[in-house]
């Protein structure tokens, strides 16, 4: 057996959410390898929509187990906060829910230093959702991180307690007055007290070792789905430095995130929107600011599901596209979001940029120059709804057009297509 992925290959948000909840009816376990709360995983059925920000996005499912890998970084608050959410709407996630006992944890002085990170790069800010990523990410790396294991341990308050009061004094040294930091609404030692009894309530949850339990899995042949956060694009390496998040979000991730091999990973299912979106600072070379890119932020409703935020639109740019595909080793694509494009008589696609004066079809070192170019192509748009989207053969010709083009020019099969938020808008080829 075979550990399955879905990536996403843009800037993040491409739907991954909801495709992996169409997906999870074939596979026994959904599990996550990176990111933290900084995602918003978006799934909707039934005329319910839920918002997932660590839970996998299998977790509909009653009977599929979700796993919570090592690679990933836990805010207890947040954490609990989404499991008392689903409970509202009936569903029990803590019992189909297991956690690695190596995955970190993101503390609160993790957030405050992530907005003060952010406030003295001033111009150059990331543009973060303020989750605390970079200095939970900073903090594993650096070997002073807290593991979900460690709530079990007798020390865990003091080494919590010795790793917050390093946090503060960094803080103050930045020249950061405490008092002036609230998080989610609260000043920092109510938050924080929230946040140990959260951390207390995760000791009561399923914690294991996941590597241990992933490779019992493949060969007792349960079927598994590893689920990305985030994007190609905002990988730490391949992304748009340092416009990234602290993860790696592309295939290397599943296996440092997982405890699996590179001989354990199958199918890898890219995702991506028709189009392009971004949130946060940084380079997006297909980007419309224009009526092109507010019809889309309007019909797609594009604003982040973590933090609010408009997402900038733009359109397809098949070179990072491309550049996505390469680097994960993409065996099969998805589209999403194409319902977004059904208004528009003209579609276009950026296929190659122009970097210091010089063609390329590939991602350059240094996208972030102001200077790059795009080449555009043009194609026509099918200009209908695809509301009554049901089969292949109902597609209109243009949207055939489109996805036989972008097959060709990525040399990867388009295995199907989304045309609306719900779990029933897919269309599988
Ligand atoms: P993720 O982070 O990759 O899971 O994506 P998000 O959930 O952040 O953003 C995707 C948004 O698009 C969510 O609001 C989804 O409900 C919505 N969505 C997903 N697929 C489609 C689709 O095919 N058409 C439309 N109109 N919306 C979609
Ligand atoms: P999902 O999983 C879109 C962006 C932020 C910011 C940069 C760094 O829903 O696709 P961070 O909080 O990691 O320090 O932010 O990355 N970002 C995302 N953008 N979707 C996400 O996740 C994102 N997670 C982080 O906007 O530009
Ligand atoms: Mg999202």
């Amino acid at each position: 057996m075979k550990v399955d992925v879905i990536l996403g290959l843009q800037w993040g948000d491409e739907g991954k959410g909801k495709i992996v909840d169409v997906l999870t009816p074939r596979y026994d376990i959904v599990a996550r390898f990176q990111g933290g709360p900084n995602a918003g995983h978006t799934i909707e059925f039934k005329k319910k929509k839920f918002v997932l920000h660590t839970i996998p996005s299998g977790i509909f499912y009653p009977e599929k187990t979700n796993l919570v890998g090592n690679g990933v970084i836990l805010d207890p608050f947040i954490f609990r906060n989404e499991i008392l959410n689903l409970a509202d709407h009936g569903i029990d996630a803590p019992s189909n829910l297991v956690i690695s006992k190596r995955a970190h944890l993101i503390m609160p002085t993790h957030r405050l230093l992530d907005a003060a990170n952010e406030s003295i790069r001033g111009a150059t800010k990331i543009g973060s959702t303020l989750k605390g990523i970079g200095p939970a990410y900073t903090d594993k790396i650096a070997r002073n991180g807290l593991r979900v294991g460690d709530i079990l341990n007798n020390e865990f308050k003091a080494s919590y307690l010795l790793r917050r009061d390093n946090h503060l004094k960094l803080i103050r040294f930045m020249g950061f007055d405490l008092d002036s930091f609230m998080i989610d609404k609260l000043p920092f030692p109510e938050y924080e007290e929230k946040w140990l009894d959260a951390a207390e309530y995760m000791g009561n949850l399923k914690l294991i070792d996941a590597e241990y339990f992933i490779h019992r899995s493949l060969a007792e042949g349960r079927r598994i789905l590893a689920e990305g956060a985030q994007g190609t694009m905002l990988d730490v390496d391949f992304g748009s430095y340092p416009y990234v998040t602290s993860s790696s979000t592309s295939i290397g991730g599943v296996c440092t995130g997982l405890g699996v091999n590179p001989g354990n990973i199958g199918e890898v299912i890219g995702v991506f929107k028709a189009y392009c979106t971004r949130v946060g600072s940084g380079p997006f070379p297909t980007e419309q600011s224009g009526e092109a890119g507010e019809r889309m932020r309007d019909l797609g409703h594009e604003y982040g599901s973590t933090t609010g935020r408009p997402r900038r639109c733009g359109w397809l740019d098949m070179v990072s596209l491309n550049y996505a595909i390469m680097v994960n080793g993409v065996t099969r694509l998805f589209m999403m979001k194409t319902d977004v494009l059904d208004d528009f008589e003209r579609l276009r696609v950026g296929t190659g940029y122009i970097s210091g004066k010089k063609k390329t079809d590939q991602v350059p070192y240094d996208i972030t120059r102001e200077d790059l170019e795009i080449i555009y192509e043009d194609l026509p748009g099918w200009n209908t709804s695809l509301n009554a989207l049901r089969r292949k053969g109902d597609m209109p010709d243009a949207l055939k057009d489109y996805v036989d083009f972008i097959e060709k020019r990525t040399k990867v099969p388009v295995i199907g297509l989304s045309y609306g938020p719900d779990r029933e808008e897919t269309l599988f080829f």
